[in-house]
């Protein structure tokens, strides 16, 4: 994780969605760069990419930091993206209770703030003077390999599980799936986004196969298990697992040790 900032009671943390290559970690430190005369300043994604927002607001727990305030950088403004990180934040909370921060997360719509309007002449100004983009030759791409990587990790990004809080799921197996070399550990695992899975009362989903093994109320702690238990190792963690029913079925209440481990 980059080394951001100092020691203090009180700090900011940008907030984008992704970042999957350097240029866009370039562009945040740029940003950040840009207020820096308000004290300590961070930056973290919600989705892909690292810091992520649990990192960032993980290490200033740690150091006791009272004050955190998050301000979400986003264009179209989403209220849907703030309420998001409300509730994700609440669920953290929830997750791993102890001494927090007090929380505050902007709320104004960058589009209406002061300023702006120069920054979009600016933008129209520099589209109208820029090289016309012309059609490529299309490239010889050389063909593809159909890969034996035994598992496949679907993760569910449709509305009732987006509205738990897949995309942090999401984001989070995608930090560890590079981190760990998943796709080369093992047996291989690959992932993709799923629309729905099926199963929504069990929000946020998450799909392995070959075994087609359901695990619902996902968190990133549960992440971390089948990680390590399910890919790593090839056996199905059956807390967090959903059989095939004919009847409903809704999530089951989670033993408190993980949320116990949550804290360490
Ligand atoms: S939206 Fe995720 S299972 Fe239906």
């Amino acid at each position: 994780m980059t080394e951001q900032g100092s020691s203090t009671k009180q700090a900011i943390v940008l907030v984008a969605r992704s970042a999957v290559a350097a240029a866009p970690i370039e562009e945040m430190e740029r940003i950040r760069g840009l207020v820096a005369g308000f004290g300590e300043v961070m930056y973290a994604f919600t989705e892909q990419g690292e810091p992520s927002l649990r990192a960032v607001i993980g290490s200033l727990r740690a150091r006791g930091v009272e004050s955190l305030a998050l301000v979400p950088l986003l264009l179209p403004a989403e209220p849907a993206f703030q309420a998001f990180l409300s509730r994700t934040i609440q669920r953290w909370q929830q997750e791993s209770p102890g001494p927090w921060p007090a929380v505050r997360i902007a709320w104004q719509d960058m589009s209406s703030t002061a300023g702006f309007s120069s920054v979009l002449h600016e933008l129209v100004d520099t589209a109208c003077s820029s090289g016309e983009v012309r059609p490529a030759e299309r490239a010889d791409e050389g063909g593809s390999i159909v890969s034996a990587l035994r598992r496949r990790v679907l993760v569910c990004l449709g509305g009732p599980c987006l509205a738990a809080g897949a995309s942090v799921i999401w984001g989070h197996y995608r930090n560890e799936e590079k981190r760990l070399s998943l796709r080369t550990t093992g047996e291989g695992a690959m992932s993709a986004k799923a629309s729905c899975l099926g199963p929504c009362s069990l929000a946020p989903v998450v799909q392995v196969f070959p075994e087609g093994t359901f695990y619902g109320g996902m968190n990133e702690e549960a992440v971390d298990r089948i990680v390590q238990q399910h890919l790593i190792h090839g056996a199905v963690v059956g807390d967090l697992a959903y059989a095939p029913s004919p009847t409903r079925q809704r999530l089951r209440e989670r033993p408190s040790k993980e949320r116990d481990a949550s804290e360490t």
